[in-house]
């Protein structure tokens, strides 16, 4: 369903007259695509605070020139080294001066460093800095992006700092993101990082699962798409013109687990947890029918899948696990009370086994929760509170499978193993969850 809102604000009448009613005004948002693979401009580094990151040469690998006239597609500040109140008067003087020139579909990145539990000081202006890139993610208008990277070791953080300042992270704004100091080794090739890996996506064949084959076959991956046998001929079709198969089958079947290991005698890379469904009723009108198959799709299969490739081995060293959780498991949304108890258990599941699975296995788990995203789940959805969906974000607009799918490529990226248990919400910063 088209954004026609969108559409008419693009155009000079649309513009005019939103602005005279005071009614939002979505800025179109420059998405990666092969023409525009960067963003359009220079990164400007500034730091608050002592800082020892050695940022600079990973910044210069991202590709954005570090010097240049005009807007800065880009502002990275630095502020690790920030570990006291007056230390966050630098944050202020930094960015006060800079941040009207970012251009249009820009990115505010501020550097944080990890919360001391041994220092209160540091840790209340660290902790601070969130509520600061919140704030200015809600206020900074124009498709622009504000994030918060807290992290200890440059080189470790590359993937990360590649995404949040490329237009593949267009739809991730106000979010807190950690990496761990690992050491990751570089691809070969950055263009296609999955080169050689293979990719299973469950509930592949339509909508974010189907963006999500597409962008990890655009990065190298051979992909299996995953669908129940009703979506045979959607997933075989995708499965072809990728180059990949595709496997017919109902994550909730009895052994579904070990049919996917027998179908992957050689070993498995990236594994997305991507299905789901909705059966809406408040819960005092929703008998066991509606609440069983959205726990069982949603949580209890991802549960028993994810078991049987780690334990069986099919999952190899240096594997990934992405799973999607939702807003409305963080947030909680009137008439899902069966889909935010599964999506927050995909939280409770990162949580749990990311740090366990990274020891037993060398194998990152991370998920990724959108928000509105334009697909026929949100085309179902009665007109009045689609438009509120849409709208109640700070980028006013709806997400695009694209989005969702960048992001999970991201964390299934060879170069992420610095990232690990991490929930990325994919919301244009949902007021919902926030
Ligand atoms: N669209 C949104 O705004 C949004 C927001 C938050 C979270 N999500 C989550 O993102 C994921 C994808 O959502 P979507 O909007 O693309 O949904 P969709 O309904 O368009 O696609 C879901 C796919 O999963 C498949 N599927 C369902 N049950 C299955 C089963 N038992 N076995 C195998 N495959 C099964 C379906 O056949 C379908 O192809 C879901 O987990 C959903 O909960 C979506």
């Amino acid at each position: 369903m088209a954004d026609r809102y969108l559409s008419f604000t693009g155009t000079a009448p649309g513009r005019f007259l939103t602005r005279r009613l005071g009614l939002p005004q979505p800025a179109e948002l420059t998405r990666w695509s092969s023409r525009r693979p960067a963003l359009d401009g220079h990164v400007l580094h500034l730091t608050a605070g002592k800082t020892d990151l050695g940022l600079a040469p990973v910044l210069a690998r991202t590709g954005l020139p570090q010097d240049g006239t005009g807007r800065p597609a880009a502002v990275v500040l630095d502020a690790t080294g920030v570990r006291d109140v007056d230390s966050l008067s630098e944050v202020h003087a930094a960015l006060h001066p800079v941040v009207r020139e970012v251009a249009a579909s820009g990115r505010v990145l501020v550097l944080g460093a990890p919360l001391d539990p041994a220092d209160h000081h540091q840790a209340a202006a660290q902790q601070a800095l969130e509520g600061f890139t919140r704030s200015l993610g809600k206020e900074i208008g124009r498709g622009r992006t504000v994030n918060l990277l807290r992290l200890t070791d440059a080189v470790a953080a590359e993937s990360t700092l590649r995404f949040l300042l490329s237009p593949k992270s267009a739809y991730v704004s106000g979010q807190v993101i950690e990496t761990g100091d690992q050491e990751v080794a570089a691809p070969e090739d950055w263009d296609r990082p999955l080169a050689g890996r293979t990719a299973l996506v469950t509930g592949g064949a339509r909508g974010i699962g189907a963006a999500v084959a597409e962008t990890l076959a655009r990065d190298g991956a051979r992909v299996v798409v995953l669908d129940v046998p009703g979506a045979e001929d959607e997933a075989r079709a995708l499965a072809e013109r990728l180059g990949g198969t595709a496997l017919a089958l109902d994550i909730t079947a009895a052994g579904a687990g070990e049919r996917i290991v027998a179908a992957l005698p050689d070993g498995l890379d990236v594994l997305i947890h991507n299905a789901g469904v909705t059966r809406d009723r408040r819960l005092v009108n929703m008998p066991a029918e509606r609440w069983d198959p959205v726990l069982e799709v949603n949580l209890g299969s991802v549960l028993r899948t994810t078991d049987a490739l780690l334990e069986s081995g099919t999952l190899r060293r240096g594997g990934r696990i992405v799973a999607t959780a939702s807003i409305a498991g963080l947030a909680g949304n009137a008439g899902q009370t069966n889909y935010g108890a599964s999506k927050a258990g995909i939280v409770g599941l990162v949580r749990s086994l990311a740090p366990r699975a990274a020891a037993a296995h060398g194998v990152t788990v991370n998920a990724v929760a959108p928000g509105f995203i334009e697909t026929r789940m949100t085309a179902a959805i009665p007109l009045l509170i689609r438009e509120a969906g849409r709208r109640m974000n700070s980028l006013a607009q709806g997400g695009l499978p694209a989005d969702v799918a960048e992001t999970t490529a991201w964390l299934a990226h060879p170069a992420s193993g610095a990232v690990n248990g991490q929930i990325v919400r994919v919301c244009g910063q949902s007021l919902l969850g926030a």
